[in-house]
């Protein structure tokens, strides 16, 4: 999968759509989101897949909402791929499809590797961050997930969000799966601990700046958290002339 700095065909090229108001966000505060992302890691990666499947639901779902037939021949990324869970899904099922995986940590990547060794010839990892360092960026893919870790890239998931779909082939889409909110104030802390924030921003966000192939939003444990998946396109600016604009949240 070739790398490059932003793919100059993209629909947002010609026509960026309007966008929210992104939130600025200083280099100190991202460098300091990837150095506690990278301790933090560091650790949990000796129990992540043991401890994880509680928590991180719908990740099985999302691979297999994804609309492309067995044989096809796509490129997928995954920013914040971790142990490499969904890229080993995803290698399962799509047996011509080429895969790349990015994380900040080494040892989480470690465990990647391991697991997706009978898929080596079509998988590469590397091992960054993605928003900041040079040469990590990819272009035209078809496909770029982020699962269970948007919620964690604070504060500049806006910016990882926007500058992954501007290196989508024209007909790509970003799916992501991760947590949405929870009325519970201590649930809520509960995930702060492990850097997640848990404040419904990550559904709305993309439902306004991508067009959904599918969505849906469900609850977890009763209604102890709500989890979200969303799978969509960027919108070109044509979409959005005839767009009702008002806020689309829409659960199913
Ligand atoms: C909760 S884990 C999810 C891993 C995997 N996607 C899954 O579904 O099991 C979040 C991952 O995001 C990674 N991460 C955190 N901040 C990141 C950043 N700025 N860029 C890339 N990866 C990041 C962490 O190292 C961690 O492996």
């Amino acid at each position: 999968m070739p790398f490059s700095t932003m793919n100059p065909t993209h629909p947002y090229k010609s026509g960026k759509p309007p966008s929210d108001q992104l939130t600025e966000t200083s280099p100190a505060a991202r460098k300091a989101q990837v150095k506690k992302a990278r301790a933090y890691y560091r650790v949990h990666s000796k129990f992540y897949d043991l401890t994880r499947w509680p928590f991180l639901f719908g990740r099985r779902r999302l691979a297999s909402e994804l609309p492309y037939p067995r044989n096809a021949r796509i490129d997928v990324a995954e920013v914040g791929c971790g142990t490499g869970i969904m890229l080993r899904q995803i290698a399962g099922r799509y047996p011509n499809a080429r895969l790349a995986g990015y994380d900040v940590s080494g040892e989480m990547l470690a465990k990647a590797r391991r697991k997706l060794r009978p898929f080596h010839d079509r998988v590469t990892l590397h091992e960054g961050n993605f928003s900041e360092d040079s040469g990590d960026r990819f272009v035209d893919v078809d496909v770029i997930l982020f699962s269970y870790s948007l919620s964690l890239i604070n504060p500049q998931w806006q910016t990882v969000v926007m500058e992954s779909a501007e290196n989508l082939k024209k007909e790509g889409m970003i799916a992501v799966v991760d947590f949405h909110d929870s009325p519970h104030i201590s649930v809520k802390r509960y995930f702060a601990g492990g850097h997640v924030k848990m404040d419904g921003h990550l559904y709305p966000f993309l439902q306004r700046q991508f067009t959904a192939h599918h969505h849906e939003h469900r609850w977890a444990y009763g209604n102890l958290w709500s989890y979200f998946l969303f799978i969509g396109s960027p919108k070109s600016s044509a979409d959005y002339l005839s767009l009702n604009c008002s806020d689309r949240l829409t659960p199913s």
